[in-house]
């Protein structure tokens, strides 16, 4: 059953032309819903379009162009925001708060009630030695001096997700909070290209440290099944993958290529482990009994990227 006003009215999704964006577009249109791609650049929705999406034009800080993008929309995927390390906390203010603020101002005056919105695990003071759940401390209500995710995250843009998160529950009648571990796929021009750069070079160093990584394919598929759980409706749910560390990246990648797999990876050389006995580690029940969130294996995420990287551009999802 689709949550949302009307069911054949589109899913507005922001930042559709951005990295998870495309892969929650491919999610939502290979469930077949009819897809609104709220995007800043309608030129590089041009793939989306070709396969029947609606494309329209509007940025955060424009509160009319925000409100004529969800107007008659039936839910709202509030995916666009600035990631890690972007600039000083008022740029993450700007976006990630004042914008989050203009869209979900707009999706009230149109009527629109019904969000799923991508929020992250950096929401958390990740502590190292406790499985995190949804109702461990946040960001901003953990006050100790020191904690493992200030050496991790970006504190301007947890900060600002926090935030976030706050107009969102003050706003929105409807909504569920998805909050992924770090993300990586094909078409990630941060975490899975540093990976690709690092597998390509004769010597690399690779931490053993284990990463709630998950792939952004699987991050799609709980998008699309929060939009269909009313159970899921003033939720938060972590989805976060096992964690999983550099080095067995590295080692898989190099692997799938000596098997014939990705000419941007090598099959030889050295991967040199640097031992950092931890993990990061997110309880995931939540999302795996609500959503059916399962994530996949860290090598199958990988073949995902490897055939994605050989595909011709607009071909992968
Ligand atoms: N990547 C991760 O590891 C990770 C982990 C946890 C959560 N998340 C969350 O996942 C979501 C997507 O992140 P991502 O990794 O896919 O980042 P991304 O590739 O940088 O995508 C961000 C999207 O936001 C759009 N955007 C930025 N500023 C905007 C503005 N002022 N107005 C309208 N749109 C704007 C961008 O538009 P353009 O396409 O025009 O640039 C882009 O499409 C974010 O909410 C992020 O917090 C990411």
């Amino acid at each position: 059953m689709l949550v949302m006003n009307e069911p054949r009215a589109p899913i507005a999704l922001t930042g559709a032309t951005g990295f998870l964006g495309g892969h929650i577009a491919a999610a939502i249109l290979d469930a077949g819903l009819p897809l609104r791609a709220v995007v800043r650049d309608p030129a590089r929705a041009r793939h989306l379009e070709a396969r029947g999406a609606e494309v329209v034009m509007a940025d955060l800080n424009d509160g009319p162009a925000l409100a004529r993008a969800l107007a008659g929309a039936a839910a709202l995927v509030s995916n666009a925001s600035l990631g890690s390390w972007a600039g000083e906390y008022d740029v993450y203010q700007r976006v990630n708060v004042d914008g989050i603020e203009n869209l979900f101002d707009a999706a009230r005056r149109v009527g629109l009630e019904r969000v799923v919105m991508i929020s992250t695990v950096a929401v958390y003071r990740t502590q190292l030695r406790r499985v995190m759940t949804e109702a461990s401390p946040g960001y901003d209500a953990d006050t100790r001096r020191l904690n493992w995710s200030d050496v991790t995250t970006d504190w301007r843009y947890a900060r600002s997700k926090t935030r976030a998160e706050a107009v969102a529950a003050r706003h929105a009648r409807a909504l569920t909070i998805l909050r992924p571990g770090p993300i990586y796929g094909s078409g990630d021009p941060k975490l899975t290209a540093r990976y690709l750069r690092s597998a390509a070079r004769r010597v690399v160093l690779a931490p053993t440290v284990g990463v709630p990584q998950v792939h952004a394919a699987d991050v799609a598929l709980a998008t699309v099944a929060a939009l269909q759980r009313p159970d899921s409706i003033g939720r938060a749910y972590n989805l976060a993958g096992p964690p999983t560390s550099p080095l067995q990246v590295l080692r898989i990648l190099r692997r799938l290529h000596a098997e014939g797999l990705g000419q941007t990876t090598r099959a030889r050389g050295w991967v040199v482990p640097i031992p950092l006995p931890i993990s990061v580690r997110f309880d995931c029940s939540a999302a795996r009994r609500d959503l059916d969130f399962v994530p996949r294996s860290l090598e199958d995420g990988l073949r995902e990227v490897l055939r994605a990287a050989t595909m011709p551009p607009g071909e992968s999802s």
